[in-house]
């Protein structure tokens, strides 16, 4: 068993669409065994995406990220990681597959619906982000 932080984007939250996408990562066979609805500051967006901060987008990216209600998720399974990257679809919504989260849902390469961990170690990371072990109920 492994576990994944998932983050549906303030996209997903202006548009009310949490319920549709959880449907997509529970039909997948992922367990939702942790989540919270929060609004990130510009500060926390700047922490949690630190990865990025060279990158020409993270300004953009931080901001849109604050525009709105996210919800945070720990997901649970087996090779939840790399199982859950081909549920969300790739980074730009024009390439990834259908079926996939970010075919059906998402708006752009920002707005694009979902964040999921790249590997377990920044899972790890991730998820100690946003929970303590008290709220992660497998
Ligand atoms: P995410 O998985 O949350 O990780 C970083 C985010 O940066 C990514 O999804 C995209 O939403 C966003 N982003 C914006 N522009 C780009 C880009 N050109 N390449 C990669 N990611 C981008």
């Amino acid at each position: 068993m492994e576990r994944t932080l998932s983050i549906l984007k303030p996209d997903i939250t202006r548009r009310n669409l949490t319920g549709a996408v959880n449907e997509k990562i529970e039909k997948s066979g992922l367990r939702i065994i942790a989540q919270r609805r929060l609004r990130l500051s510009l500060e926390e967006a700047q922490k949690f995406y630190a990865v990025h901060k060279e990158r020409s987008f993270f300004n953009d990216l931080c901001a849109f990220m604050t525009t709105g209600p996210i919800v945070a998720q720990v997901l649970e399974g087996e090779n939840a990681v790399a199982n859950y990257r081909n549920v969300m679809g790739a980074t730009n919504p024009a390439n990834a597959d259908e079926g996939t989260i970010r075919r059906e849902f998402a708006e752009s390469i920002e707005a694009n619906s979902v964040h999921g961990s790249d590997s377990q170690e920044n899972a790890a990371i991730e998820i100690a982000f946003f929970f303590s072990e008290l709220d992660i109920v497998g």
